[in-house]
């Protein structure tokens, strides 16, 4: 049988990133002690009181269907949150709610970019970005990002790749799996490039609310010159301890939501109102957790630096935010991927290869914070002896 270009486009970039980590669940059903360091679960339970909210609205008979753009009570309290975020007055009208930054980010594509466009993104990059585009039938275009700049996003780097098919700039601030933030001079930076060729700025701000004490977020949303060609994705599924609940939404101009609204429609035709009425009660007030979820990743972060940063040549980057840090292990002359499913093997510690991640991070590995610190130390005992190993037989 025939099958759609898109299943070709899109062949490779889904499930064989997450192949390690697929691995480790079975060796974990199967009874082995893995300490299972790949994926960004929140360590902790969705607030109680969003619980009670999604459950007293079903109760109340929010079941019903809803309408493409999105619950009138949640798109009021979106146009507050972002109206205060950015000293600006958002509209209701600027927003799209969708099933989390995931189908946000991929309705968003479609709305701005296509075939013979050309996208240009960061590497390393979010494992699901290449595949995002490629179902717009864009082409990703890929930016270094570069340790000795803090994974960083330069304008220079930018500057060098934009042709006249370039439609749109994807930054991922605080990012996965680097844990950088952009500055507001990185911002000023990019932006002025997103002008003078008359881009647009992709910002998927999912870990907003995970910043690390001593970093600064700062989204080109909140710029008034870059406010008219900015869209933003966000979701309460790492803000607020509750992916499951696959709640998400894009802001940017009302002009683009417009647009939008067709495509959105298109796909699902409206989420669910409890859900919509738990989220619109979650974003009205500071996170109950992400504070907390913050202070523990940072401190987890630390610690892996702390045990294993110099330690055989093996390097750390130490992330800003967000639920992850990155492993230089170029050092022990493995792949990223050879060294994560040996590690695997050998002493049950799974990590994520950094090759799931761009060719950038080839010969590195990222590795989760969401776990208890005596466990990250475990973790990090068993990845110096493996990597003192490796060094070991390679010398
Ligand atoms: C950078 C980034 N964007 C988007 C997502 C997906 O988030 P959501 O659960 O809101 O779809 C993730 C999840 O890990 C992520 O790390």
């Amino acid at each position: 049988m025939k099958y759609a270009a898109i299943t070709e486009r899109l062949a490779g970039l889904g499930g064989a990133k997450w192949e390690v980590h697929a691995r480790a669940k079975s060796l974990q059903a199967k009874g082995a002690p893995v300490i299972q360091l790949t994926i960004g679960e929140p360590d902790v339970a969705t607030p109680p009181a969003l619980i009670a909210e999604a459950k007293r609205a079903m109760d109340a008979g929010r079941l019903g269907y809803s309408n493409g753009r999105g619950e009138p009570a949640l798109l009021a309290a979106l146009a507050k949150r972002y109206s205060k975020r950015t000293g600006r007055s958002i509209g209701p009208d600027q927003f799209c709610c969708l099933p989390g930054t995931q189908t946000s980010l991929y309705a968003v594509l479609l709305t701005l970019t296509g075939p013979g466009d050309e996208v240009l993104v960061g590497d390393p990059l979010y494992a699901t970005y290449e595949g995002l585009i490629a179902a717009s039938g864009a082409e990703a275009v890929k930016v270094p990002l570069r340790p000795e700049h803090g994974f960083r996003m330069q304008a220079a780097d930018v500057a060098a790749r934009i042709t006249p098919r370039t439609r749109v700039l994807f930054l991922n601030t605080p990012h996965n799996p680097t844990g950088a933030v952009l500055t507001a001079h990185d911002i000023t930076a990019l932006g002025a490039l997103a002008i003078q060729h008359d881009l647009w700025i992709v910002s998927d701000e999912v870990y907003e609310e995970l910043v690390f004490a001593g970093a600064h977020f700062v989204s080109p949303f909140d710029d008034p010159a870059l406010a008219d060609r900015t869209v933003v994705t966000a979701s309460i599924s790492k803000s607020h301890a509750a992916p499951g609940f696959r709640s998400g939404w894009c802001a940017g101009p009302a002009e683009f939501t417009a647009r939008l609204l067709p495509v959105a429609e298109t796909m699902l035709f409206g989420n669910q109102p409890f859900i919509a009425d738990m989220t619109a009660l979650g974003i009205s007030a500071p996170s109950e957790v992400a504070q907390g979820m913050a202070t523990r990743f940072a401190r987890r972060a630390a610690l892996i630096h702390a045990k294993l940063h110099g330690d055989n040549g093996l390097r750390v980057h130490r992330p800003e935010a967000g639920m992850f840090t990155v492993l230089d292990i170029n050092a022990t002359g493995l792949s990223g991927e050879a060294f994560a499913n040996r590690l695997l093997d050998e002493e049950h510690v799974a990590v994520m290869p950094g090759e799931s991640f761009g060719a950038a991070l080839a010969g590195w590995v990222r590795i989760s914070l969401t776990l208890d610190d005596a466990l990250i130390e475990e973790a990090c005992n068993r990845i110096a002896r493996f990597a003192a190993h490796c060094m070991e037989k390679a010398a």
